[in-house]
């Protein structure tokens, strides 16, 4: 039975994916079997042990495609032991209060999905660049200053728990998609 983790990951301006290798390459190093994908284009679960997802928050949202992803996949995830994180706070310094928002706005998507039980779940930090943002988003976000909140070091450590959780990792119940 594989025991292949699926890093699958949404991004608009990169920051999540970046987080995605990070995690990717620390399960790695722990010894795992990754492929990394985007979360819109992933197929079938089949071949998967444990998928992780993760995907920035927008507007209160959680990126579509991490929603969709879900939909789609639902009875090939209820079977596995699957690990979310999700890209958020971005106001430098740091401000536990913002990150408990953007942690409250994934719970609150999430528990959309009430069949869907992760076995681990992480808020962090993310990246702003007013100058990537299109109109009308440009116009909507304001003019914040520039700020990086990724903490390679949380990452891994994540990461690393992670892989640690998922010994032995094997789908739950059967290979179906
Ligand atoms: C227009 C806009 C809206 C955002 N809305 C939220 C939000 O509602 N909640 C939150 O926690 N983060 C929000 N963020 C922060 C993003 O989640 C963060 O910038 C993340 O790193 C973006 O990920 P990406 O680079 O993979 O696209 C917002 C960012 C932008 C640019």
């Amino acid at each position: 039975m594989s025991t292949k983790v699926l890093v699958a990951f949404a991004t608009r301006y990169s920051s999540t994916q970046e987080v995605a290798e990070a995690v990717a390459a620390s399960l790695q190093e722990s010894g795992g079997a990754v492929d990394l994908q985007l979360l819109r284009e992933v197929r079938t679960l089949a071949g998967y042990s444990a998928p992780v997802m993760g995907a920035p928050l927008f507007m209160l949202r959680w990126h579509k495609d991490a929603l969709g992803f879900l939909s789609r996949h639902r009875e090939g995830l209820m079977e596995r032991s699957v690990a979310v994180f999700a890209l958020g706070p971005v106001h430098e310094p740091y401000d536990e209060q913002k990150r408990k928002d953007s942690r409250a706005q994934l719970d609150r998507e999430l528990a959309r999905f009430i069949w869907f039980k992760p076995i681990a779940i992480e808020m962090f930090g993310g990246k702003y660049d007013p100058a990537l943002l299109r109109f009308p988003i440009s116009t909507l976000a304001g003019k914040g200053p520039a700020s990086d909140l990724g903490n390679r070091k949380a990452i891994r450590g994540w990461a690393s728990d992670l892989s640690r959780k998922l010994e032995p990792s094997e789908p739950r119940l059967s290979e179906s998609g």
